[in-house]
């Protein structure tokens, strides 16, 4: 775990509300692991108090080497004060934290399913797929509320990436929920997924892990939970989780620390 300033190169909106930001710190670059996240201190002062959490979207946006970007929505103080930052300014770095994704232990067809900003940590992941090796088929369903929510298409399709794209007010591909065009897709195809990564909303993420059980397919999740220190100190971020082989009562774990990413079958469903 490192602690480092981060050089912004740029700042700039892809949506109204959602930003990419470039950021320069080489040790940061080399050491993150898809799935990752940093907690991000926005200004040199006591406000806002605590890091935000924010994943790695990219490594090396614009071939700027030792940079990576980020991809942040705007909800509130933090996030709003972000957008005010601009290339030459800096902010500090702690991480690369937490446990990432796990690249699939057999090469074969890769199911994404991203739910609004949880899109976030999707393209590195893909990425780092395509340049281990991994021929896909490589497919990608992504819901949002409205089209403004669906960017990053054209860098997923670049890869090699089948995109599905689903809005629930209809204004770009298919209407509804991204889930439930999603298992209806699934059913008609001759074969499954080795392995569905999903990032989004809890409820969606409830219903990929349902779906996947159902499915037999195995299931990794990008979890959000509130966080207050990103290390496992403050016991903000914890979930409640199947127990141990051989414990009885369930188990909470540090979303900070044991996660972001969890198996779908690790997790007990509010
Ligand atoms: C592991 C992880 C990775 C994330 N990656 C991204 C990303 O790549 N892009 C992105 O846009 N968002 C991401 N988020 C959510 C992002 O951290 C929150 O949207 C952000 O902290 C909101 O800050 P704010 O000051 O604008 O909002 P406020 O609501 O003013 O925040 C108040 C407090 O609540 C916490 N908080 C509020 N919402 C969340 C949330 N959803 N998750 C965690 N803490 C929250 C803040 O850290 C802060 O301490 C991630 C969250 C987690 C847990
Ligand atoms: S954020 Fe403090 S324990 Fe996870």
């Amino acid at each position: 775990m490192l602690l480092k300033n981060a050089e912004i190169l740029f700042n700039k909106p892809v949506s109204p509300e959602l930003f990419h930001m470039g950021l320069r710190c080489p040790d940061v670059a080399d050491k993150v692991q898809p799935g990752q996240f940093l907690m991000v201190r926005i200004q040199d002062r006591f406000d806002p108090l605590l890091r935000r959490p924010f994943a790695v979207h990219r490594l090396f946006p614009n071939d700027a080497p030792g940079s990576f970007e980020m991809l942040y929505k705007v909800v509130g103080r933090g996030t709003q004060l972000l957008t005010t930052m601009q290339g030459g300014d800096s902010v500090n770095l702690l991480g690369p934290l937490g446990r990432g994704f796990r690249l699939p232990k057999e090469k074969g067809f890769v199911l994404m399913v991203a739910g609004g900003i949880g899109i976030a940590p999707l393209p590195y992941l893909a990425e780092t797929l395509a340049a281990s090796g991994y021929k896909g088929p490589f497919v990608l369903w992504f819901g949002g509320k409205t089209s403004a929510d669906l960017v990053c298409v054209k860098h997923f399709e670049d890869l090699g990436f089948a995109v599905h794209l689903v809005t629930e007010d209809g204004s770009q591909g298919k209407q509804g929920l991204v889930t439930g065009h999603l298992e209806q897709w699934l059913t008609q195809q001759d074969e499954l997924p080795k392995v569905m990564y999903s990032c989004g909303p809890y409820l969606m993420q409830r219903s990929v892990a349902d779906m996947a059980a159902r499915l037999g397919i195995s299931s990794q999740l990008s979890m959000e939970a509130l966080m207050a220190c990103g290390v496992g100190a403050c016991l903000s971020c914890s979930l409640r989780c199947r127990p141990p082989k051989g414990a009885r009562d369930p188990h909470y774990a540090n979303v900070c620390q044991d996660g972001p990413v969890f198996e779908g079958e690790e997790i007990v469903w509010d």
